[in-house]
């Protein structure tokens, strides 16, 4: 061919640009061919060259150049050390991953990855560009973000890993290590808890410091405490000096061994999370498991679904009042026989549930596992082949729309979060003082999120591209709401 006609030949391609509908597709297509430069951002990136790990089934011999761009939008969450983009060869592609924002808007640029303790909707990545998927990563507590709890702000994810097991990536088990965690034997035997009861310990352990949360615990532990003896050594409901030598390391993950063995000595532990969801279980539920304690948990409505078997934690949604779990606890403190059941898991076979056993089994992700890969970089994959897979599917759709049938449109739903407006951790709503400040927290920060996640919809809708606008946009649905009643 002549220059000539390689000119008319691009005249002729640009023109189908803008009159076939698959015209983002034809975009992308020319760029593998390298007809089309993208713009300049990613040539003053630098590709860090790392030796990556190519799974069996990663057959993809793109070039750096060619690949789809994934983006980290929160900044101080980028799994790759050092530099701001990477190569990424996973189990079936590969990928560019960058925290660049400067690629937001271009074309290569198919997914763009949050994490949900930062996503905040006045810094929304807008335009929302028709040709991006939205991947969420949140496996932290709901109270960090009431925004993906609303439906309106869930569905604006195509992918999401969280820790409920209906999402496309589900980290429910995240904070349990292993089986052998759970199958450690007790820190302290029965006869020496029983020794540190008669020695005037309390059956019951309390020990946090983060007080005003979602979940409102001190509340139901403030109530259970008038029925039967609880020794709080945190910050809230504190009734106990913690022993000088020994540090609160209640939130903290590790697991300091003088700390570990001071609090075995309890037979029960107020295990409450900080926010109520479906499936939230942090190291509050397993770590006295791991202790050899017996947990006294409220969390996720769901737990029972992934205990070892159905007598290994009293779940405090069980009982009418925390009087009547208190006789409870008072009734096993006197048994030991039937204390002693609540530990049978503690011998392999009495794990029973089949759930767990898979769950721990089958999930490609470790904790402290360096034989595995973590859940961002494992996650980060996941997303990375799903996109290769849609842009394949959307490119033979776009060559062949008779035979290849336009991929199917993937969104979340409340399933992959939905974590219910905060209630009272004890007692009708009603009855709690108008200055309480649980009260004046969490419902407003709740219903404060929906108005974000519908403003955020709004500005999408409306192709804006300050996210910034927001508070505008929630102001006019406000009154457009209030005018038309
Ligand atoms: C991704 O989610 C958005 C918002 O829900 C939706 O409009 C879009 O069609 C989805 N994209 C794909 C490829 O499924
Ligand atoms: C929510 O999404 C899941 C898949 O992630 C799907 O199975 C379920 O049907 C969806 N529910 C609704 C109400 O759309
Ligand atoms: C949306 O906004 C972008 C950038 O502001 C603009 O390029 C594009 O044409 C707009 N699309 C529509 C459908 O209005």
């Amino acid at each position: 061919m002549t220059g000539v006609q390689t000119g008319l030949v691009m005249l002729w391609w640009l023109l189908q640009l803008w009159t076939v509908p698959c015209r983002g597709q034809e975009l992308v297509d020319m760029m593998d061919k390298g007809v089309f430069q993208p713009q300049n951002a990613l040539s003053d990136m630098e590709f860090v060259s790392v030796s990556s790990y190519r799974g069996p089934g990663n057959s993809d011999m793109r070039s750096n150049k060619e690949l789809p761009i994934l983006l980290w939008w929160s900044a101080n969450l980028f799994p790759h050390f050092p530099g701001d983009t990477e190569r990424v060869d996973c189990a079936h592609s590969s990928c560019l991953v960058t925290r660049n924002r400067k690629v937001q808007l271009q074309r290569r640029t198919t997914a763009i990855i949050f994490y949900g303790t930062d996503f905040r909707a006045y810094e929304a990545p807008l335009p929302r560009l028709p040709h991006q998927t939205w991947a969420l990563f949140h496996e932290e507590s709901p109270m960090n973000n009431y925004v993906l709890s609303h439906s309106p702000g869930i569905r604006l994810f195509n992918y999401t890993a969280t820790f409920r097991r209906e999402s496309d990536y589900p980290l429910t088990l995240q904070w349990l290590p292993s089986l052998d965690y759970l199958l450690k034997p007790p820190s302290v035997s029965l006869q020496e808890k029983n020794r540190w009861r008669r020695a005037g310990l309390a059956p019951v352990l309390y020990m946090q410091s983060h007080c005003d949360v979602p979940s409102d615990r001190d509340r139901y532990v403030q109530e259970l405490m008038k029925y039967i003896q609880v020794d709080s050594y945190g910050k809230c409901l504190n009734n106990k000096p913690l022993p000088e030598h020994l540090e609160d390391t209640s939130t903290a993950t590790g697991e300091d061994r003088e700390f570990m063995s001071f609090v075995a000595r309890y037979k029960f532990h107020l295990a409450m999370e900080n926010g109520l969801c479906p499936d939230y279980m942090t190291e509050k539920l397993w770590r006295p498991m791991h202790q050899g304690c017996v947990p006294i948990y409220r969390g996720s409505s769901s737990v029972a679904d992934w205990l070892p078997n159905a007598r290994s934690a009293i779940l405090i949604d069980d009982f009418a009042s925390p009087q009547e779990l208190a006789e409870f606890i008072k009734t096993l403190d006197q048994d030991d026989e039937e204390y002693l059941r609540y530990l049978e898991y503690k011998t392999p076979s009495k794990i029973t549930n089949l759930r767990l056993l898979d769950g721990l089994q089958n999930r490609e992700w470790g904790v402290n596992d360096m034989s595995k890969p973590n859940y961002l970089n494992g996650f980060e994959c996941f997303v990375c082949d799903r996109e290769n897979e849609r842009l394949a599917a959307v490119k033979a759709h776009c060559r062949d729309p008779a035979k290849y049938p336009a991929p199917q449109l993937k969104m979340a739903n409340s399933s992959h979060m939905g974590c219910p407006l905060p209630s009272p951790g004890y007692g009708p709503i009603e009855e709690i003082d108008l200055n309480d400040g649980w009260l004046q927290m969490w419902p407003q920060d709740y219903w404060q999120s929906l108005d974000q996640a519908e403003g955020l919809v709004s500005l999408i809708s409306h192709n804006e591209s300050d996210p910034a606008l927001l508070w505008q946009h929630i102001h006019s649905m406000a009154m457009r709401r209030s005018g038309g009643q």
